[in-house]
């Protein structure tokens, strides 16, 4: 696997898979990879015959500067493992290698169609424009044929589908087509998250009621309505010590709207598990 930290280099690279007519895979991560980013890369793997993984804890989609701090990193690990998986490319720039000083401060604003003011976008102002700014970026860079996203961040897929749909920018990517890939859960249920190295063992096995919420919740919407959903995962969450739920919406899954059916609705938690934020969703 070939390590490479320079725009330059990047696109040298990418002209000869052009060149030689290969597919492109690409997979978008901010590092401190486990499982569920490997599953995504053993399926650009065997998908297309060169992925590319880009590696960046991406400045302009933090709000939080503590967040942003403490996010974990490990980039010998990463390399490690990526190369194990056969990945080909790993992209691990620096912020100055990717962002001018007038980027880096994230002035931009791109229009979503509303799907960035509800949960996280309300949550994390300016959190979307960062994601879709740097995602653009790579897509420009690598051209991908497919790139690979997880879905337990499922209104950061949603938004990536409506900017590669919008109508402005077809044919801006070529051919790219978006893949949604399934939560990675561990064998607890906990939904696998680069934040969950922040967390201590105790604490892993109080998230844990998290995704055993979400599942409770799915027999319960069979008798149950929408509002009562909600309120059973928020009160069922928060009854545990360490656990504090900041937002929980079912929505349509599509609009991102709230919903009162469960027909193609989709409910999104946010909870803190001590000073860790953790996401999760379940589709009903
Ligand atoms: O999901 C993530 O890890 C990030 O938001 C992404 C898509 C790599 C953009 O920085």
């Amino acid at each position: 696997m070939q390590l490479i930290s320079t725009k330059q280099e990047l696109l040298a690279v990418v002209e000869a898979c052009k060149q030689q007519k290969k597919s492109i895979g690409l997979v978008p991560t901010m590092g401190a990879l486990h499982e569920g980013h490997a599953s995504l890369v053993s399926r650009s793997v065997r998908e297309n015959d060169v992925t590319f993984v880009s590696v960046f804890v991406n400045p302009t989609q933090f709000n939080n500067k503590e967040d942003l701090a403490k996010y974990p990193r490990n980039v010998q690990a990463d390399a490690d493992l990526l190369a194990s998986l056969g990945a080909d490319f790993m992209f691990a720039p620096t912020p100055e290698e990717m962002y001018s000083a007038e980027e880096m401060s994230n002035t931009f604003s791109f229009d979503f169609a509303g799907l960035d003011q509800v949960m996280e976008g309300k949550m994390r102002p300016g959190h979307f424009n960062g994601v879709v700014q740097v995602v653009s970026r790579l897509f420009y860079l690598v051209q991908p044929d497919r790139a690979y996203f997880g879905e337990k961040d499922f209104q950061q897929l949603c938004i990536i589908h409506h900017m590669v749909e919008r109508s402005s920018l077809k044919g801006t990517f070529g051919n790219l087509q978006i893949v949604d890939c399934p939560i990675f859960r561990g064998a607890n249920g906990l939904a696998l998250s680069s934040r969950n190295a922040r967390l201590s063992e105790e604490e892993k096995e109080t998230a844990v009621n998290i995704s055993r919420a979400l599942f409770m919740s799915h027999a319960w919407a069979k008798a149950h309505t929408v509002k009562e959903v909600e309120q059973m995962v928020i009160d069922t969450i928060n009854s545990i010590p360490g656990l504090e739920v900041e937002y929980y919406e079912i929505v349509d899954a599509t609009t991102l709207q709230p919903t009162d059916t469960f027909t193609n609705a989709v409910g999104c938690v946010t909870v803190y598990c001590g000073p860790v934020r953790l996401i999760d969703n379940i589709k009903y």
